[in-house]
């Protein structure tokens, strides 16, 4: 059961300063003591948007300042579903929701997407692994309710039994989404990706098990899907945030190999090892973060293995590969391309990369379909009328009816440019066409 409310209440509110929020409030000591739990404090050391800031400098947040924010946007919500008395709202869920909230990240490692592509492991099973063995936010929770733990768990992985909770933290419009789109619009400096939070605060309603939109909500509705839909054009699929991620996946998979072939690395440290041998444990995941990552990059720029140190002097000294667009590539040229990369001593595998935008975790709003890599059905918005009535919003919406539907991507070939302008002359026309190089 949860335990008696009032000795659960801080003495006194802490406060954190916050640009997206202004003040982000903390009232229980249960989420107080969360965020001083070894395992929260280590998403300060990783950064929300990845390699981004190597195109978006400003882009230096950290996954820590972002969970506090979902926390935050929760917080807001919920009281306000209190505060308007919503019989629809389970009041007793509010601290289950508060945990989900912040520590919904809480598995994410060092410039996770890309980890994650190379070594075959996903942030959601840390999640799980980090709430249920034993770490120091297993034990703050255990201590509060022994049904916490599993609880907070099965509401990040869905299948909590009160699917509104879900929904807070995870669907179309939750605080999840609602805090990194202007999280992220903010520190990348961008104009697009901002809309009017406090206004979709006041209009979101719990009705029959899940969140909905009071109709005159609707314009401000749009205005998120068009932020989100702006965020993921202009600044996540950015072909230069992309490059950066071709760069790190590669170093990656050149230091596996490697440590594959038993090739003698002049600088190696535990954690690393663990996660390029494929041996990692929660402890070592646990150590792993971008300091630690970067610091093995500078080491790794010294070593003899050409491939992997030229890869890490790349990224560290922002010498991205360069792109074509291209329609998609057929067998016969791309192996044209493989080979004429190898007559001039590149190596295909590591210099030569065809990124297709759509292969991210994305889903424009399609209502009712599942999502481009997920698997699970994402509800779609709903609008509900003054008579009770609830009808989903691209029926309503000649803006959302726009974005709806499958976005025509393209392809872009990366590669570093240097090696090819030095050897121009050795390149057929057909390459030399491909690559402007004419
Ligand atoms: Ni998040």
């Amino acid at each position: 059961m949860v335990a008696n409310h009032a000795r659960d209440r801080l003495p006194e509110e802490k406060v954190f300063k916050d640009p997206v929020h202004k003040y982000i409030y903390v009232q229980d000591q249960l989420i107080w003591d969360l965020i001083n739990t070894r395992e929260f404090q280590r998403l300060r050391r990783i950064r929300q948007l990845g390699a981004s800031y190597l195109t978006f400098h400003g882009a230096e947040h950290s996954r820590f300042s972002h969970s506090l924010g979902v926390y935050e946007i929760t917080r807001k919500i919920i009281s306000q579903f209190e505060r308007s008395g919503y019989p629809d709202w389970p009041k007793e869920e509010k601290l289950v929701a508060l945990c989900a909230a912040l520590l919904h990240d809480i598995g994410h490692g060092p410039f996770s997407h890309s980890i994650e592509d190379v070594f075959d492991t996903r942030h959601e099973e840390w999640t799980c692994r980090l709430l249920l063995e034993d770490t120091e936010i297993n034990r703050v929770l255990r201590a509060f309710d022994r049904s916490y733990p599993e609880r907070i768990a099965s509401v990040i992985c869905k299948t909590y039994h009160q699917p509104i909770v879900v929904s807070l933290v995870s669907s179309q419009m939750d605080a999840d989404r609602m805090d990194y789109l202007l999280r992220d619009a903010y520190f990348t400096g961008v104009n697009y990706g901002t809309f009017d939070l406090e206004r979709i605060l006041r209009v979101l309603r719990p009705y029959q098990g899940r969140i909905v939109v009071k109709e005159s909500g609707m314009h401000a509705v749009e205005d998120y899907l068009m932020s989100r839909y702006q965020m993921y054009w202009q600044v996540y699929f950015h072909p230069v945030t992309r490059s950066s991620e071709i760069i790190l996946r590669q170093i990656f998979r050149r230091a596996m190999e490697l440590y594959a072939g038993g090739y003698p690395f002049g600088w190696m440290m535990a954690p690393l090892e663990k996660l390029i041998s494929g041996m990692i444990d929660l402890e070592d995941y646990i150590a792993l973060d971008e300091a630690l990552v970067q610091t093995a990059f500078s080491e790794w720029g010294k070593e003899h293995d050409f491939v992997l140190s030229d890869l890490c002097r790349r990224f560290l000294d922002r010498r991205l590969y360069k792109y074509v667009t291209m329609d998609q590539p057929n067998e016969a040229l791309w192996q044209e391309i493989r080979e004429q990369f190898s007559a001039i001593g590149l190596h295909p595998s590591y210099h030569l990369e065809i990124d297709f935008p759509f292969d991210m975790p994305y889903h424009v709003y399609r209502p009712g379909t599942a999502g481009m890599t997920e698997n699970e059905e994402k509800p779609p918005i709903l609008l509900l009328s003054g008579d009770d009535r609830l009808s989903e919003i691209s029926g309503r919406s000649d803006i959302v009816r726009s974005i709806t539907g499958i976005h025509q991507g393209k392809y872009h070939l990366y590669y570093p440019e240097e090696p090819l302008l030095q050897s121009v002359h050795l390149l057929s026309a057909n390459i030399r066409e491909l690559f402007a190089l004419m």
